[in-house]
């Protein structure tokens, strides 16, 4: 197993899996989708790390017959179906348990996984006995912990807390006499949007190799966000430029069906103009909004931006990671196109959604004919 499994959701564009890949990436998958992406993009199925909270009997049954390095169980129930999969197919899945360890990550509520009572992991206190479940099952072949507390954590005593109590539980484990191999020490690591202060990735890395040694395991560790989100922008037209009461606010062609974390989370992402601005243009405090039917389809709001019009082109920063994959048709908008740069040279890695496409998937029934 590589050290390193890139988590597909952060980006899933097959250019992108398969740079990482070539860079000597495994890959963190979700899905029956993510689990046939990583393929196609080359990952070899040994390399990939099977996580999640609601796998289905249809997408184990596929990962155990592609052969998959790793099922992060999150339940007791996922244990048995898990088992159960493996029988009928006559071989073993490898499984590592994720840990609830009761750790605040300190991030935005929706994207903290790691403490009690959200719907991760498994409680730390009811880990020795599952476990002994797991060495017992038929089917099951448990090779380790894992844990991964939330996405976009600034501050790294978190991970300390949650990697200290995988830890003690690896210890407990042992000296149940349980040789416990592997642990998977989730995502996590965030970025700089605006001014949040993540600690440097050595620091992390650091933290990472402490944690190995002590127990002398191979660790895993399952970044997005950091390796995608800074290699993004979402370029977008200025459409309109209006007055809404006091505010200037321009009317742009992408929206929160392009890009949702705004909306969702109401996460901050730089937004510039492309041209350079002439020196000494005065900005005005501008509200960046989509074309779409809700208040909450705004980008930004409040930047300070030089006198825009219809026409011009702004840059979105950072969308790389939770940007196109959380992306939808909402107001029957195509899915925007994305390219990927190298140096000079464009390549076109997802062309635009058209219209055809879009109306396609639907179907009227024969009775309205
Ligand atoms: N491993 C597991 C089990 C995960 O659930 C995740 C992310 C990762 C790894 C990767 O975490 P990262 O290194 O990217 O923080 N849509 C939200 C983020 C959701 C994260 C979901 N899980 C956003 O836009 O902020």
């Amino acid at each position: 197993m590589r050290c390193i499994c890139y988590s597909i959701k952060a980006n899933d564009n097959l250019a992108v899996i398969r740079t990482l890949a070539r860079l000597g990436s495994g890959a963190d998958i979700i899905s029956g989708g993510e689990l046939r992406r990583a393929l196609q993009a080359g990952i070899a199925a040994e390399q990939l790390v099977f996580a999640g909270p609601g796998k289905t009997r249809e997408e184990m049954e596929l990962a155990l017959a592609s052969g998959v390095g790793q099922f992060n169980v999150e339940s007791p129930a996922e244990l048995e179906a898990l088992a159960s999969a493996a029988r009928a197919q006559g071989t073993q899945a490898p499984v590592a348990l994720r840990v609830n360890p009761d750790v605040d990550a300190e991030t935005h509520d929706k994207i903290a996984t790691g403490r009690r009572g959200d719907k991760f992991g498994i409680d730390d206190g009811d880990i020795a006995a599952l476990y002994a479940r797991a060495a017992a099952l038929e089917g099951i072949e448990p090779v380790g912990l894992a844990v991964h507390i939330g996405s976009q954590l600034s501050r790294l005593a978190p991970f300390e807390a949650a990697y200290e109590r995988v830890i003690d539980l690896v210890e407990d484990l042992r000296a149940a006499g349980y040789p416990v191999e592997r642990i998977n020490l989730g995502g996590g690591l965030g970025v700089r949007y605006r001014d949040e202060t993540p600690p440097p990735v050595e620091a992390y890395g650091a933290l990472v190799e402490r944690v190995r040694q002590r127990i002398g395991v191979t660790a895993i560790i399952e970044p997005g966000r950091w390796l995608v989100a800074p290699a993004g922008v979402l370029l977008t037209r200025v459409i309109a430029v209006k007055q809404a009461g006091e505010r200037r606010c321009v009317i742009v062609d992408a929206a929160m069906n392009d890009l949702m974390r705004p909306a969702l989370y109401d996460a901050w992402h730089a937004i510039e103009p492309v041209a350079e601005p002439a020196p000494g243009v005065s900005t005005v405090e501008t509200d960046v909004a989509g074309p779409v039917c809700e208040s909450a389809d705004v980008l930004g709001r409040e930047r300070p931006l030089p006198p825009l019009a219809a026409g011009d082109l702004l840059a979105v920063r950072d969308v790389g990671a939770y940007g196109s994959v959380m992306a939808s048709t909402y107001n029957s908008r195509p899915l925007a196109a994305e390219v990927m740069v190298r140096g000079d040279a464009l390549a076109s890695i997802r062309p635009r959604q058209d219209y055809e496409t879009l109306l396609a998937r639907d179907l009227v029934p024969s009775w309205l004919a």
